[in-house]
């Protein structure tokens, strides 16, 4: 076994924490706690996952539900399309593979929203076989270890960095390893202020070496993320507040939001006018509360709420629209941006 994998391990026996989705067997909810765990902090999905699990703890339960319900779980969690993915692929394991969660790394890989280090990381977790994960706390433990200055977001530094994460997964004990080196990442090889001195393979690290643990891995340059605009239209009836689906691609797709009229140089009264086209009611203006800024992956969006009274007739007759109260969030996916929202619900 590579030395850095010995050193690691000794330290996770005594160190690693204990995580709900360790030592198990059963790759379903492991696989589930690997998409939550995606650009996401382990506190924040302890209640998801546990959550999500009671409601479906199945493959088939999950397969067997609708979108609506699995986004509903999802609320609050961010990068809504993960949830998508997982509720398409466990209809694909249900219809292909007979509802078992298939073993092989090619099966695993090709299930939608698992790419290359988590399939690695559910077969190592749940199966013990012996494969590399390469997700971002390994990316920047990884890169100090072998001193990468350029950064890990390029694809000749990502090979480079997949052929060490190869070389030092040992083949006997991938399960603890991989989880080994997560915690390392997420505990003291942290991306600010790495505690080397109580590293347990700082022999091995050559940023130790050449104390460049606080600058490594170099940051790829830095883009402004650009800002979209838009008009949130907050329209009030007697039965709740409005929501429409949104589509299923770009951002919140498939969650359930206030209508949204791209600002685009539109004004307020602009913004009714296009909505009471769209709608086929008449909306009486309400006036405007202060914008507010949701910021996503790529770009920011300024919100600017508008409040508008609802003029048309009690039932909407459209599957994609809905009026909803507090007592609705249970059933309904919804950005965590918007629940205040409709918990104020008239
Ligand atoms: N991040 C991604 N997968 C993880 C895991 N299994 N344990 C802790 N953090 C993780």
């Amino acid at each position: 076994m590579h030395p850095f994998a010995q050193d690691l391990l000794e330290w996770y026996r005594r160190h690693g924490r204990s995580l709900p989705w360790r030592g198990l067997d059963d790759p379903y909810p492991v696989w589930v706690s690997e998409i939550m765990l995606q650009q996401t902090r382990v506190e924040t999905v302890r209640p998801y996952y546990r959550r999500f699990l009671e409601r479906f703890p199945t493959i088939r339960d999950l397969a067997d539900a609708t979108e609506d319900e699995v986004l509903a779980l999802w609320s609050g969690l961010g990068y809504y399309s993960r949830a998508r993915n997982l509720h398409a692929a466990a209809r694909r394991v249900r219809d292909e593979h007979g509802g078992a969660f298939p073993r092989h790394y090619a099966d695993v890989v090709a299930l939608p929203g698992v790419g290359p280090s988590t399939a690695g990381a559910i077969l190592s977790s749940a199966c013990n076989h012996s494969l590399p994960i390469l997700d971002a706390n390994v990316k920047r433990v990884l890169a100090r270890v072998v001193v990468e200055t350029d950064h890990p977001g390029r694809s000749p530094v990502e090979r480079r960095l997949w052929e060490e994460a190869r070389r030092r997964t040992p083949a006997r004990n991938a399960r603890d390893y991989n989880q080994a080196i997560m915690d390392l990442g997420a505990t003291l090889c942290t991306p600010k202020s790495p505690c080397c001195d109580r590293c347990p393979v700082r022999r091995h690290c050559g940023a130790v070496a050449e104390g460049l643990a606080e600058v490594l891995p170099a940051r790829a340059p830095r883009k402004e993320k650009p800002v979209r605009e838009a008009w949130l239209a907050l329209v009030e009836s007697d039965h709740g507040l409005l929501l429409e689906r949104r589509p299923p691609t770009g951002f919140w797709g498939g969650l359930w939001c206030p209508p949204l009229v791209e600002k685009d140089g539109h004004t307020a009264e602009d913004a009714r006018t296009t909505l009471e086209q769209r709608l086929g009611a008449r909306l009486e203006a309400a006036g405007q509360l202060p914008a507010f800024r949701h910021t996503f992956s790529h770009f920011h969006l300024d919100l600017h709420p508008l409040r508008l009274a609802w003029g048309g007739t009690a039932s909407l007759g459209d599957a994609e629209r809905t009026f909803a109260r507090a007592r609705d969030r249970e059933r309904l996916g919804l950005p965590a941006a918007i629940i205040p929202w409709v918990e104020n619900a008239p």
